[in-house]
Order: C-alpha cells, then structure tokens, then sequence
C-alpha cells in the first residue's frame, strides 16, 4: 500500500447510506460545495467519495470502466478536478468480485488495467468491496488489487471492505489503509435490520459488539472502519450524538453519510465537535474500550497523547441513568497497548466535551444524569 495517507482515521462523505446508486454530479458538487462552507472540510473532512453505481453496465470494447455519462455529463475527470478544486480528496469504489454488490462491473481479472485507470483520473481513495467473490481467496484479492495501485504510481488511500468474515484485520495492514469489519451499518442504535433476502444490517452499537478483541490490530494507517456514519438520517439528534462519540472513541474512520442539503444544524454540530473530532483524531491512534457495563450504563476509555484519557459515559437502556464515578475507585488498565491510570496518584483537569465546559477536576466523584440512548464524553488532562 500507498504508507502514511492516513496516520489518523479518514475523513470524509461517502454517497452509500442515503443515496445508494442514486448518484450524479451535481449531487458531488453540491456536496463538496457545502463541505466548504459548512466548516466540514475545515473541521477534517477531505474524502468525498462515490460508492457503487457510478458506472455504466458494460465495460467498454477496450475492456476500460465506464463513468455513467448520464450521472457524470461533464465527466468524471472534470468532476474530480472540481472536487480538488475545493480543496478536496476524491474516491471511487469498486469490488474484488466480478460484479459489484449493485451489479456493475467488478474488477476480478482487470486488477492492473482499473488501478491505471483510477491513477489517470486522479482519484485519492478506492474502496474495494467484496460482492460476487465465490471461490476468491481474500488475502489474495486484495494483495493483487493493493499491488496493482502501488504500480499505477499514484497514492491511492486503499480501504478493504471485506465484512471481517475473512479477518482482515490479520492480515490488512501491509495491504491497505482501513478495513470493515462488519456487514452494513443500519441506523437505528441497537437493532437487527433483517433484509428479505437473507441478510442482515447493524445498528451502530451491534457493529460494535461485534468483534471481540480487534483493538490490537488498529492504528496509524491501519484502522478498523466501523462503517460510514448514519449520523442525520433516520436517529434522533440524542442517538446521533452517541453514535459519532462512540466512532470517535473506537478510533474509527468519520465518513459522514448523510444529504448534505439538507443537513440540520444539529447534525452539523455533531458532526463538527472539534473536541470530539480530537478525539478520534489523536495522534497516538489507539482504539479505546468497554472499561465496565453496568444495567446498560456503559463506561468506554480511550488512551490519548501527553497522557490524557478520554472517558465516556454511554447508556444504551431504555431508561434515564445517574453517573456517579469516583476516581479513586478505579484503575484503568489498556493490557494491550501498555498503558495504566489510576485516579489516585493523579490528578486530571476535567472538560465535558458536548457541554463545551469544563467540569472541575478527578479528586471529586463525577456526577451527572444521562438519558436513555444519550451520552457523557469527558476528556481528562494531566494537571
Ligand atoms: C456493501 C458494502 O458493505 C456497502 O458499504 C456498500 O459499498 C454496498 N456494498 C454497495 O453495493
């Protein structure tokens, strides 16, 4: 792979969630304009990038891919360069099968000849999915795919979307920048989404469920992808802001998945917490974790630089719950990463992150209320 084009999680918009094939482009220079003047661009988000339905059925007599000249009448590369224009990354997607999930062509067998065509048009990110792979190996698909963008020359961030059925995390960090790890994202908090035909899409905290003991495997360049967000469609603002605070403690990639255009300025708030935003972003890029669960009163750690931690009160009950940690009572150990606090011996400045306030220090227990679905983020710094 293509080394340090993501030394911490992505950013950006990927048009899947809310768009599905229904694409084109004024809906991208409409997307990448307010990514602009939001402040979203400026509070991290750079990829805009294009999931499947982006082509036409066939390739064409050359064996090339073809952008769908209905969608894209301008064409893709002018679609690109506007993107850069902006000060904006740009990706396309497609899938190791032979057929993408939506039924485009798939690159099985065109490994070399896509990535030169990716490299030509300029794009910055290729997500490479998994559908139609009957009797592929998954080490080897996606080694031949991530040899084939390093050989077409241009730094293409490469983001696996395998499901974790084949434990890409195992094997994904020489080959590309982020792996998924689970099937679809659903928005909803914890539900089972059972599609007819057989298969299922996650609410955000079963995605998170899901694999146990894969923290060891994310980091710089390397991250475990929780999915694009589901933040602004169809959960509350309460169940957003839980949702995004709990990408960010896990470290993974913020892809932002929702109508830009019709954004409220509650999901943009979300969105563009810088402290939360920091958070994710830490430089020491380690994925934080379930400290202790209590009736549905989850408690979730996450190392950060300079020795501060990041603590975050989440409840997933149907109830309203009452915080009430005491320092002194705890020890917060990361067995994994080496690293240990304990509230005892130190003294840590507190900042409530979605009050935007700061909230004294740990030689008081915490107390606070937090309503069903809601969610208490603090950050903690050394005194
Ligand atoms: C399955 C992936 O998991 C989704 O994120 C999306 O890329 C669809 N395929 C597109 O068909």
């Amino acid at each position: 792979k293509f080394e340090g084009l993501a030394m911490t999680p992505p950013m950006g918009w990927n048009s899947w969630n809310t768009f599905a094939t229904n694409i084109d482009e004024d809906l991208v220079k409409q997307t990448a304009d307010i990514m602009v003047s939001s402040g979203m661009r400026d509070a991290g988000y750079t990829y805009i990038v294009l999931d499947d339905g982006w082509m036409t059925r066939e390739r064409d007599e050359n064996g090339n891919l073809v952008p769908d000249p209905k969608k894209f009448p301008s064409g893709m590369k002018a679609l690109i360069d506007y993107v850069h224009s902006k000060g904006l990354k740009f990706g396309l997607y497609n899938c190791a099968g032979t057929k993408t999930c939506a039924g485009y062509p798939g690159t099985r067998g065109y490994e070399y000849q896509d990535a030169r065509f990716y490299a030509s048009l300029g794009i910055d990110f290729l997500k490479y999915d998994w559908c139609n792979t009957e009797g592929i190996n998954a080490t080897e698909a996606y080694t031949t795919m991530s040899n084939a963008l390093k050989t077409a020359g241009r730094p293409i961030l490469f983001s696996l979307c395998e499901w974790g059925d084949n434990q890409p995390w195992e094997w994904g960090e020489p080959l590309g920048n982020m792996w998924r790890i689970s099937g679809d994202i659903y928005p909803c908090f914890d539900c089972e989404f059972k599609h007819p035909e057989n298969w299922s899409s996650w609410g955000f905290m079963k995605i998170v469920d899901m694999r146990k003991g894969i923290r060891k495997y994310s980091g710089p360049d390397h991250w475990n992808d929780f999915d694009m967000m589901e933040v602004g469609n169809e959960m509350n603002d309460t169940e957003d802001k839980s949702h995004f605070s709990i990408w960010c403690m896990v470290a993974s990639p913020l892809i932002a998945g929702n109508d830009f255009r019709s954004m409220s300025k509650e999901t943009l708030e979300i969105l563009t917490n810088k402290d939360m935003i920091a958070i994710n972003q830490d430089k020491l890029g380690i994925q934080g974790f379930r400290y202790n669960s209590d009736n549905g009163l989850e408690t979730w750690v996450k190392p950060l630089e300079n020795g501060d931690w990041a603590i975050a009160f989440l409840n997933r009950s149907e109830e309203d719950k009452s915080i009430n940690f005491n320092w002194k009572e705890h020890t917060i150990k990361d067995d994994i990463f080496n690293l240990e606090t304990s509230f005892d011996s130190a003294a840590y400045d507190i900042y409530d992150v979605w009050n935007h306030k700061k909230s004294g220090t740990t030689k008081k227990a915490f107390k606070d209320k937090v309503a069903s679905h809601d969610i208490v983020v603090l950050r903690l710094s050394k005194k």
